[in-house]
């Protein structure tokens, strides 16, 4: 069953621009479905409880951390995103095929909107809908995007994807199709990948199509170079969730008292990422004190490496059915892959 879909509502403001020499109106509409701040303080006290202190990774995405979420994108030993972005370029016509022209298309966890570019020529979507928790970020991209694609209809939402949220459009007019790059379907739990997957396919429909981008379990060298890297922007982009919490939750987090760890656990498939306290410390954060021993960690990142057949698994659990799957590895070679890309179905 479909979603039920609500007009657009009425917090969302609307930025109406002229393209220049084109004369054409393109347009951004922006709806804010406000992901709530109060959150993030119930949240970060809770984490900060557990007996394995733990922090959600999308509190690190304010406007440094994506900025820094570019840069590592942009890191040699980063393979994930450039590898991706090669798999949409040489694949890409295959995969609008696939998805159909003319679609409603929702991409989660826009950031920069880099990857959707190099699809957009080929897919040609009627409404480009961007859903990104970082609002200026995603205000700026989706502007910068409308400005290259005059013609087309963007509807940029700020929400924050890991809860459940409805389209801000009653458009039944279009197919939907969904856009998940960057692997961010490892952030989540496989159990807690499932449950959203299984909402991402209600936003769809049945027959809708999700496109997802999925890093592929490989030897641990590689895997923790990419989180390690030697420029140390990993660790910036760590830390930075400190930085954060310090100015929005009025916290008081020593940045030198904690150091960035990365390691890759073999038996759960995960690389996992920590902010080790060096010492004995406390810190405060919205009135609360918490106690820290030393080498005691946050968790703050999982992110799952799957096999193509893992994911299938996986996906199938949540209604949908593996359609094709392209890889950095032409069809026959005896080279190992390093990412994945999927259409899938769904079912229902
Ligand atoms: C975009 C969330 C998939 O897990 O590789 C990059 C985020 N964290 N370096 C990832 C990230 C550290 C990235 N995801």
């Amino acid at each position: 069953m479909r979603e039920q879909l609500s007009p657009t509502d009425s917090s969302s403001n609307r930025f109406d621009r002229r393209a220049g020499t084109l004369g054409e109106a393109a347009k951004v509409h922006f709806h804010d479905l406000h992901p709530a701040p109060a959150d993030m303080r119930a949240d970060v006290h809770q984490g900060l409880s557990l007996p394995q202190k733990q922090l959600a990774p999308k509190y690190f995405y304010d406007a440094q951390g994506s900025h820094l979420f570019d840069a590592i994108c942009e890191l040699p030993e980063y393979y994930p995103s450039r590898t991706e972005i090669d798999i949409l370029r040489r694949h890409g016509a295959a995969m609008a095929e696939r998805l159909g022209r003319d679609a409603l298309l929702v991409e989660l966890g826009s950031g920069s909107s880099l990857k959707i570019r190099v699809l957009l020529q080929a897919l040609r979507p009627a409404v480009y809908m961007p859903v990104d928790i970082s609002k200026d970020h995603l205000l700026q991209s989706a502007e910068a995007l409308a400005e290259t694609f005059p013609a087309l209809q963007v509807h940029a939402v700020c929400a924050d994807y890991s809860v459940p949220f409805v389209l801000p459009v009653d458009d039944h007019e279009h197919p939907r199709a969904a856009f998940f790059p960057g692997s961010s379907v490892g952030n989540f739990e496989p159990s807690d990948a499932e449950r959203f997957l299984l909402r991402v396919g209600g936003l769809l429909g049945p027959g809708g199509r999700l496109l997802v981008g999925v890093d592929l379990i490989k030897e641990r060298q590689t895997l923790e170079a990419a989180y390690n890297d030697a420029a140390g922007v990993t660790a910036d982009f760590n830390l930075n969730l400190l930085t954060r919490i310090n100015r929005e939750l009025d916290a008081d987090f020593d940045l030198t008292g904690f150091r960035h760890s990365a390691l890759f656990n073999p038996e759960l498939s995960r690389i996992e990422m920590h902010l080790v306290s060096i010492r004995e410390q406390q810190a405060t954060v919205a009135g609360r004190s918490f106690a820290f021993r030393e080498g005691e960690s946050i968790h703050t990142e999982c992110s799952y490496k799957y096999s193509i057949e893992g994911f299938h698994q996986l996906i199938r659990r949540a209604g949908f059915e593996p359609e094709q799957v392209w890889t950095d590895v032409d069809v026959g070679s005896d080279q190992t892959p390093l990412f994945s890309v999927h259409c899938l179905v769904w079912r229902g």
